[in-house]
C-alpha cells in the first residue's frame, strides 16, 4: 500500500518541512515552549457531540493522529499521543495525555511534552526505568523515559519523575542516536528492555535513499540500536524492507498461548508485518510480509509497553475522517482504535496475528439479547423491536447463501465465493471452518471495527451510522442457521 496514498495531506506538510528544519540544533538552552500548553482551554469542552466517540479515545479538543509513548505504571496506562494543541488540523506537533486504569476509561491530561527551539515533537515511545539508569529518579516513583522524534532535530528523550505527568528534556534537549547520514526523515523511535541481552533495544525508521522526492526515498529501512543507558545508543543492525513505512514497532508474543516459545513480530504504522527472531541485535524472519488490518481506518499503532499481565494490547489512529469531524462542526478531529490484544497462533497458512477486543469491554455491557441455534428467519423476527446506539454484536452461522448482517444501517455482506466478508469495496477474508463463519462488529458514533473468525482477520474504519437508525437486521436464505447471534448494547464511557 503507498502510504502517501492513504496519509496524503499530513505527510506532504511533513515532507515539506525539510529544508526548513534542517540543522536546528543550537547549544542554547532548550525551553518547551509553554504557549502551546491549552490544556486549561480544554476544561469546559464535553463528550456528546454527534460524532464524538462514546467508547474510544479521542481528544476533548482539537488534532490527534498517532498513539506515542503508550506505557504502564504503578496502576496506571499512559496514552501519549501526537497533538495539535491549538488547532482541528495537524500541526504544531505536541505530545497530548491520557491515563487510564482499564485502557477504556481515560482521563485527558496537561499535555506532556512541547515543541521547544525549531523542533516539534514527533511520534515516539517511553518506558519505565526500572534500574535508574538514567540517574533521575526521585523519590519511590521510578522514572519514564520517552523518546521521540525531535523534527529536523533527530531523535531526542525527555523524562518523568512524576509518574509521567511532565517531563524535563535529556540533554537538553539533543539528538541522543547517531543520525544516519542516509537522509533526514528517519523518526518514529521505538523503545523496549531486552531481557535476554539485557540491553536497550530502539528501532528506528530509517529512509533509504539519499535523494530526496526519489522512489527509493519513501520507503525504507529499520535500524536497530542498543544500549545500556537510554541515552547513548549504537547501532546494531540493519532490516531492510521494500515495505516498511514510519512507526516501527517490534514485540515479542508467545506462539499460541506457550510463553517458552515466543516469536517476535515487526510491524509499520500500515501494519504490515513479519514474523520472525530477534537475538538482541539482528532481527531475522521468513519474508513473509502479511497485513493487520483490512479496514481504510487504521494506522501508527502501538503497544503498552511494561504491561501488569503480560497482555500485548494494541491502539491506532483511526484515520481517514477525510475532515469528517470539522465539516461536522467537532471541537475535535481524529480517534483511537479500542483496545485490542495480540496474539500469534498457528494456522494452516503458518503463523498469524490474531487481535481481539479486550475483555474490559464487558464492563460497559447494558442489556445483552443472546438468540442461539436459530434460522435467520427467526433471527428477524426477534431483532424487530431491538434499538442500541453503541453495539458489540457477534454472529456466527453456517453460509448456504450469501448474508447481510446491517448494524444501525452499515451493511456487512458474507460473499459466499470468496469467503469474505465484504463493508464497501474492503473484503475481509473469512473462510468457514467447519463450515462456519464469525464476525464481531464495534459500532461507535464514528467508527465500525470487524473482527472476522476470532480476530484471524480485522478490518477497522471511519464510519458514521445512520443517526435515526438504532436497528440490527439480518438479511439473506431464511432456513441460513445462525448458530448464535449476541448483540451487547454499551454505556459511554464519558458519562
Ligand atoms: C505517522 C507520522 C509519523 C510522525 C508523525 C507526525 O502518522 O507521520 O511518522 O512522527 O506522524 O505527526
Amino acid at each position: 500500500m503507498n502510504i502517501n496514498k492513504v496519509m496524503g495531506f499530513k505527510n506532504v506538510i511533513i515532507g515539506m518541512m525539510f529544508p526548513v528544519l534542517l540543522n536546528a540544533q543550537t547549544d542554547t538552552i532548550a525551553i518547551q515552549n509553554q504557549e502551546f500548553q491549552t490544556f486549561d482551554s480544554y476544561k469546559d469542552v464535553g463528550y456528546n457531540q454527534t460524532l464524538r466517540p462514546q467508547f474510544h479515545f479521542s481528544s476533548k479538543k482539537n488534532w490527534i493522529n498517532d498513539p506515542n509513548g503508550m506505557v504502564y505504571y504503578d496502576g496506571e496506562y499512559h496514552l501519549y499521543f501526537q497533538h495539535n494543541p491549538t488547532g482541528i488540523k495537524w500541526g504544531n506537533m505536541t505530545w497530548g495525555h491520557a491515563v487510564s486504569t482499564d485502557m477504556i476509561h481515560w482521563k485527558q491530561l496537561p499535555h506532556a511534552i512541547l515543541p521547544y527551539g525549531k523542533s516539534t515533537i514527533f511520534s515516539g515511545s517511553a518506558v519505565v526505568d526500572t534500574k535508574n539508569v538514567l540517574g533521575k529518579q526521585k523519590g519511590k516513583n521510578k522514572t519514564i523515559a520517552a523518546i521521540y522524534t525531535a523534527w529536523g532535530n533527530g531523535q531526542a528523550g525527555a523524562y518523568s519523575t512524576d509518574k509521567g505527568r511532565t517531563f524535563q528534556l535529556l540533554n537538553n534537549g539533543k539528538t541522543i542516536v547517531p543520525p544516519t547520514g542516509i537522509n533526514k526523515g528517519e523518526r518514529d523511535p521505538y523503545i523496549f528492555w531486552h531481557e535476554a541481552s539485557k540491553k536497550w533495544i530502539l528501532v528506528l525508521w530509517i529512509k533509504r535513499a539519499a535523494k530526496e522526492g526519489s522512489d527509493e526515498d519513501k520507503m525504507g529501512k529499520v535500524r536497530i540500536y542498543t544500549s545500556d543507558n537510554l541515552t547513548d545508543w549504537s547501532m546494531a543492525s540493519d532490516f531492510d524492507r521494500e515495505w516498511v513505512f514510519e512507526c516501527m514497532n517490534l514485540i515479542e508474543l508467545p506462539v499460541d498461548g506457550n510463553k517458552k516459545h515466543k516469536k517476535w513480530v515487526v510491524f509499520d504504522a500500515g501494519f504490515h508485518y513479519e514474523i520472525g527472531d530477534f537475538d538482541g541485535k539482528t532481527l531475522t524472519t521468513d519474508k513473509k510480509t502479511l497485513q493487520g488490518d483490512f479496514g481504510k481506518g487504521f494506522y501508527a499503532a502501538q503497544t503498552f509497553n511494561n504491561s501488569p499481565d503480560g497482555r500485548r494490547v494494541l491502539i491506532g489512529w483511526m484515520t481517514n475522517s477525510n475532515g469528517a469531524d470539522e465539516k461536522e462542526g467537532m471541537p475535535f478531529s481524529g480517534q483511537f482504535s479500542f483496545p485490542s490484544k495480540l496474539d500469534l497462533r498457528t494456522t494452516k497458512e503458518g503463523l498469524k496475528l490474531y487481535r481481539w477486543p479486550i475483555k474490559e469491554i464487558e464492563n460497559l455491557y447494558t442489556k445483552s439479547y443472546q438468540f442461539k441455534n436459530i434460522s435467520l428467519g427467526k433471527a428477524v423476527e426477534k431483532l424487530d423491536n431491538l434499538k442500541a446506539e453503541l453495539m458489540d454484536v457477534s454472529i456466527e452461522f453456517e453460509p448456504k447463501d450469501s448474508l447481510k448482517l446491517s448494524v444501525r444501517g452499515l451493511d456487512i455482506n458474507y460473499n459466499l465465493n470468496s469467503e469474505s466478508f465484504e463493508y464497501g469495496n474492503f473484503k475481509i477474508h473469512a473462510p468457514m471452518i467447519d463450515g462456519k463463519v464469525k464476525l464481531r462488529v464495534l459500532v461507535d458514533r464514528s467508527s465500525l471495527e470487524l473482527f472476522a473468525n476470532d480476530g484471524a482477520s480485522v478490518a477497522t474504519f471511519f464510519a458514521i451510522p445512520k443517526a435515526d437508525n438504532l436497528s440490527v437486521s439480518v438479511n439473506g436464505g431464511l432456513e441460513t442457521k445462525i448458530h448464535s447471534l449476541v448483540i451487547h448494547e454499551l454505556k459511554s464511557v464519558w458519562k
